[in-house]
C-alpha cells in the first residue's frame, strides 16, 4: 500500500482536552541492581490517540513499553490507567484491565495454529472467540482466512499481523507495540502501520515504538524522542517532523522532510 493509505498527521492540539487513559510519570526502572536504564521517563496515552515513541538504539524504548507493561519492576515513579495506580501489577492482571502488549521478538507459538495463536490471546476469556474472531479478522483478513495453518509456516511479516491480531482478540483498551515494522521490507514495513492505524481506529488507543521513525511521526497524533532513558522531545508528530533538532539528532541531516 502508498502511502495514500494512511492518514498523515493529525495535530490535535485544538481538540478539548480528553481523559488520560495511561500515565507514566518519571519512571525509573532497570534490568540489573542499581543501574537505571529509564531515568525519570513521562509518557502519557490519552484516550483514542495512536502515540509514537522514537529514539536511538539502546534509547530504552523497548523497557518503557516493559515497564509500562509489568514485566520489568518501576523502581519509582507511578503509571495510572483511568487513574488507577497500576504500578508493578503483573502481566496478566494489567491484560485483564485492558492492556494489551505485542513485544519486539518472538511473538508468535509457532509449533501452534493461527487460531490456537489467537485462543491463546483470548485465555482469559475464552468464550468471546468467535465475537473477537469476526473483529479480528476484518483488520486482518489474510491472517484470519489460514486460521489452521500452523505459525511457524508464516512470513516474518505475517507473524507480526498475527502477533497484532492476538492481542487484539482481548478487545483491550491499550495496545503497546513494539517495532512492528522491524525486519520487514518497505512494503510489509508500510502494512504495519496502516494496521496500526485501523486498529486505532477501532477504538483502541496505541503506544506505539518505533524505529523507522519517519514513518512513525507520520502516523502519530503525538511522538516521543526517548535519549538515554529520558524523554528528549516530546511534540504532535507533524512538529517533531520538522523541528530542525529532531531532523538533525533523530531523523538524519540527509533524510528529506516532505
Ligand atoms: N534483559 C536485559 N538485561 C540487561 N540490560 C538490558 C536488558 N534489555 C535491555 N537492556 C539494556 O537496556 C538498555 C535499553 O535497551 P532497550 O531494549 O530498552 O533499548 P531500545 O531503545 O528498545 O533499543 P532498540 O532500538 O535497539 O530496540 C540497553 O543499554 C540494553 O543493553
Ligand atoms: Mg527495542
Amino acid at each position: 500500500m502508498t502511502d495514500a493509505g494512511v492518514a498523515h498527521n493529525r495535530d490535535d492540539s485544538t481538540a478539548t482536552p480528553r481523559e488520560s487513559l495511561l500515565v507514566a510519570e518519571n519512571i525509573i526502572a532497570g534490568y540489573v541492581p542499581e543501574v537505571d536504564i529509564l531515568r525519570g521517563c513521562d509518557l502519557v496515552l490519552q484516550e483514542g490517540e495512536l502515540v509514537g515513541v522514537i529514539g536511538p538504539n539502546g534509547a530504552g524504548k523497548s523497557t518503557l513499553l516493559k515497564a509500562l507493561f509489568g514485566l520489568i519492576p518501576v523502581r519509582s515513579g507511578t503509571v495510572r490507567l483511568r487513574g488507577e495506580d497500576i504500578s508493578n501489577l503483573p502481566a496478566h492482571a494489567l491484560v485483564s484491565k485492558g492492556i494489551g502488549y505485542v513485544p519486539q521478538n518472538n511473538n508468535v507459538f509457532q509449533r501452534l495454529t493461527i487460531e490456537e495463536n489467537l485462543e491463546m490471546g483470548l485465555y482469559q476469556a475464552p468464550k468471546r472467540f468467535l465475537e473477537r474472531f469476526e473483529v479480528v479478522a476484518e483488520v486482518f483478513p489474510r491472517i484470519a482466512e489460514r486460521r489452521k495453518q500452523r505459525a511457524g509456516s508464516l512470513s516474518g511479516g505475517e507473524r507480526q499481523m498475527l502477533a497484532m491480531a492476538r492481542a487484539l482478540m482481548m478487545d483491550p483498551s491499550v495496545l503497546l507495540l513494539d517495532e512492528p515494522s522491524a525486519g520487514l521490507s518497505p512494503a510489509l514495513q508500510d502494512q504495519t502501520f496502516v494496521r496500526a492505524r485501523r486498529i486505532n481506529a477501532t477504538g483502541v488507543s496505541v503506544v506505539m515504538v518505533e524505529q523507522n521513525a519517519r514513518r512513525c511521526l507520520q502516523i502519530c497524533h503525538r511522538g516521543y524522542v526517548l535519549d538515554q532513558g529520558r524523554n528528549a522531545y516530546t511534540n504532535s508528530g507533524a512538529e517533531l517532523l520538522h523541528d530542525p533538532k529532531v531532523v538533525e539528532l533523530y531523523l538524519g541531516t540527509l533524510a528529506k522532510v516532505k
